[in-house]
C-alpha cells in the first residue's frame, strides 16, 4: 500500500493531472456567475483550489496529513472536519457540491449522502466521483500485473487502503440513495485508458498527453468505454421546489 506522500507525488504526474483535467472538462462553470461550492473530502484541495479562481469554495477535509499538503494558489476556506461540519450547514446552501473518491472509505455513506443532498440548493448540482468495479479490475489485472487482486475485487474480498477499509459500491446504490431529492443528469467515465499502460516515460510527452486527453474526453460519454473506466462521475441535480 502506498503512503500519503506517494499519493501527493502521483497527483503531480501526467496521469494524476489528467484525472483533474477530466473533472474540469466535465464540470465547466467558467461562464457562470460566482457560485458557492462545497468540496467534501477535498484531500489535497486540488479541485477546490481550481474552482476557487472564479468561485467561493469551502473545502472540507478532516485528515491532517492530507490538508497539510494542500494546494493553495487561490483563496478558499478549509474546514478541518467532516460530517460534523456538514450537519451545521443550513439547508439549500450551495450551488454545487463535490464528493470525489470519498464514499469508498466511509462507513456511513447513506448519512453523508443525505447531508450532501440537503445542503445543495434546489436545481443545484451534486457531483460524485466513485470507483467503478470493472475499471478497477482492469487496472489490477493490467497496470498492476496483479490478477489475484483483480479476482479479489470480483469476489468482493475486503480491501485495505491508506484511508482504511475501501469498498466499491454500485452506481445503482448511489442513485437509489439520492432518489428522493436528486435526479441523475449525466454519468461520465474517467480513466478508461490512461491508467492501463505502465510505460510512464511516454506519458510526459506532449504527443501522448494531448491526444490521450482528447481520447478520454471522447470515450467518457460512450457506454462501451464507461463500463471499463476506472472511475464513474455521476452528476445529479437537486429537484426544484414545486410550490
Ligand atoms: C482518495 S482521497 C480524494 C481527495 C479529493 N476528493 C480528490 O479528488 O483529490 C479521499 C479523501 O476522503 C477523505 N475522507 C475519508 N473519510 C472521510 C469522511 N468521513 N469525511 C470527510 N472526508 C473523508 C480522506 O481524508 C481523503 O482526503
Amino acid at each position: 500500500m502506498g503512503t500519503i506522500l506517494d499519493y501527493r507525488k502521483m497527483v503531480e504526474q501526467p496521469w494524476g493531472r489528467m484525472f483533474y483535467e477530466m473533472i474540469y472538462n466535465q464540470l465547466d462553470f467558467s461562464g457562470d456567475k460566482r457560485l458557492r461550492i462545497l468540496d467534501f473530502g477535498a484531500g489535497f484541495c486540488i479541485t477546490a483550489d481550481h474552482y476557487a479562481k472564479d468561485h467561493e469554495v469551502i473545502a472540507v477535509e478532516p485528515n491532517e496529513e492530507m490538508y497539510s499538503l494542500r494546494v493553495k494558489e487561490n483563496e478558499y476556506t478549509l474546514i478541518t472536519q467532516g460530517l460534523d461540519y456538514l450537519k451545521t450547514v443550513p439547508d439549500d446552501s450551495f450551488d454545487v457540491v463535490f464528493c470525489h473518491n470519498v464514499l469508498e472509505y466511509v462507513d456511513n455513506r447513506e448519512e453523508i449522502l443525505k447531508q450532501l443532498a440537503r445542503v445543495v440548493k434546489p436545481e443545484g448540482v451534486l457531483s460524485v466521483i466513485k470507483h467503478n468495479l470493472y475499471g478497477r479490475v482492469m487496472g489490477s489485472a493490467v497496470l498492476a500485473d496483479d490478477p489475484q487482486a483483480a479476482l479479489d475485487l470480483l469476489n468482493e474480498v475486503p480491501e485495505d487502503s491508506m484511508f482504511g477499509n475501501r469498498s466499491v459500491y454500485s452506481d445503482e446504490l448511489l442513485i437509489e440513495a439520492l432518489s428522493q431529492d436528486m435526479t441523475l443528469s449525466e454519468t461520465y467515465g474517467i480513466r478508461a485508458f490512461f491508467g492501463l499502460s505502465s510505460n510512464n516515460e511516454i506519458k510526459s510527452k506532449k504527443e501522448w498527453y494531448q491526444p490521450m486527453l482528447e481520447l478520454e474526453i471522447k470515450a467518457s460519454t460512450m457506454d462501451e468505454f464507461k463500463r471499463v473506466a476506472f472511475f464513474h462521475h455521476l452528476v445529479f441535480r437537486k429537484n426544484g421546489s414545486f410550490l
